[in-house]
């Protein structure tokens, strides 16, 4: 742990990140996972995951930014790296140069890249009804095909689309692969990489698709997805903390700003070294923490690098007080927040400095 002075860290597990992989890849009949890395790894640190993935021999990448692919560039000169978001023509000379695969997805692109010299890897973006990102009517996914196809400088790797609701409406699922199946095959073309499912959906039914080759897996890599189907992931990112202070208070003694809390005994608080600035939000506040597999509730407003927890005398200022990722899960966090455990592993700070297990 080097540089950690403050007692508030990130545990990351790569060796459950890499179960992870192994476990979803053993239900995938030899298709290819493509680890999607954009917003640094999910909040896991984006060089030390991708690292540990090549390690491992895996060698294709997704980003969701140019910057993002520009930091992994640096270090990293031999892997793949899908940019998934939407990258301008005026920028197109520098995903050349860095040997990027760009998603191409509308027209305005397209007027750059119809006359572009220099060789581009291109994965065509078809929208099958979510309506983000693509081509959408036949018309225009026609001509994007003949445009893309007849500039020989191009490489037109790939195609692929993304599913809106395959963590719940399957009948919205079934309309979005059934019209991607008609575009392959009105598209008539052999491309090298076709991709379609995240997490979710490679999970429950990617091996009933027979033409895809790749699978795009963010949230599945970290030991969450939105379903009950996944039960067999491992968790990989837990919130720590220590107590830096014990306070010993007496009935009606208040607690933090606001003073929102008032003791109605004798009773002990610990304070915490985390905050709001951390990522640990304010609406934290009324939910538990775990020390030694026990819950303890937060009390008080939670301040901008402080917070308070109510302990017993059993608690020392060397238990580690795990704020998420153990008996509290992310899931439980996420339910408290009333949003999804992706925006939780996301919202944790630079600040927090990270540990590995590998
Ligand atoms: C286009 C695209 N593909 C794949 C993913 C990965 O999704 P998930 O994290 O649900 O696996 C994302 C994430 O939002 C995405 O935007």
């Amino acid at each position: 742990m080097n540089n950690i002075y403050r007692k508030t860290y990130a545990e990351i597990n790569l060796k459950n990140l890499y179960d992870n992989y192994k476990n979803i890849k053993a239900l995938l009949n030899n298709k290819t996972i493509i680890p999607v890395v954009k917003a640094n790894a999910y909040g896991h640190g984006v060089m030390e995951v991708v690292q540990y993935l090549i390690d491992k021999d895996i060698n294709y990448f997704a980003v969701s930014l140019l910057e993002e692919a520009l930091e992994l560039r640096q270090e990293f000169k031999d892997i793949d790296i899908l940019i998934m978001g939407v990258i301008d023509k005026e920028q197109f000379e520098i995903v050349s140069r860095n040997k990027f695969t760009i998603t191409i997805s509308n027209f305005d692109q397209l007027e750059g890249i119809e006359n572009f010299k220099e060789p581009l890897i291109i994965h065509m973006k078809v929208d099958t009804g979510m309506n983000r990102l693509g081509f959408k009517s036949n018309d225009d996914i026609s001509k994007a095909f003949e445009i893309l196809n007849n500039n020989k400088a191009l490489n037109l790797q790939g195609i692929y689309t993304h599913f809106a609701t395959a963590d719940g409406n399957k009948e919205l699922y079934d309309i979005q692969l059934n019209r991607f199946s008609t575009i392959l095959e009105f598209l008539n073309y052999k491309f090298e990489m076709i991709h379609a499912s995240n997490s979710s959906s490679t999970i429950k039914y990617e091996s009933e698709i027979g033409y895809t080759t790749h699978t795009r897996l963010g949230i599945s890599l970290y030991g969450l997805t939105l379903d009950k189907e996944t039960k067999f992931l491992k968790n990989t990112f837990s919130l720590i903390s220590h107590i830096s202070e014990i306070k010993h208070l007496n009935p009606g003694d208040k607690v933090g700003y606001g003073a929102t809390y008032t003791a109605k005994k004798k009773e002990i608080i610990g304070i915490l070294p985390l905050g709001y600035a951390d990522g640990f939000i304010r609406l934290n506040q009324g939910g538990d923490v775990e020390i030694n597999n026990r819950r303890y509730p937060i009390i008080g407003r939670i301040c901008m690098d402080q917070m308070f927890i109510k302990i017993d005398e059993t608690i020392t200022k060397d238990d580690n007080i795990i704020m998420f990722g153990g008996l509290v899960s992310i899931d439980e966090v996420a339910d408290r927040l009333n949003t999804i455990n992706y925006e939780i592993i996301c919202q944790i700070k630079y600040r927090v400095p990270k540990i590995y297990t590998k």
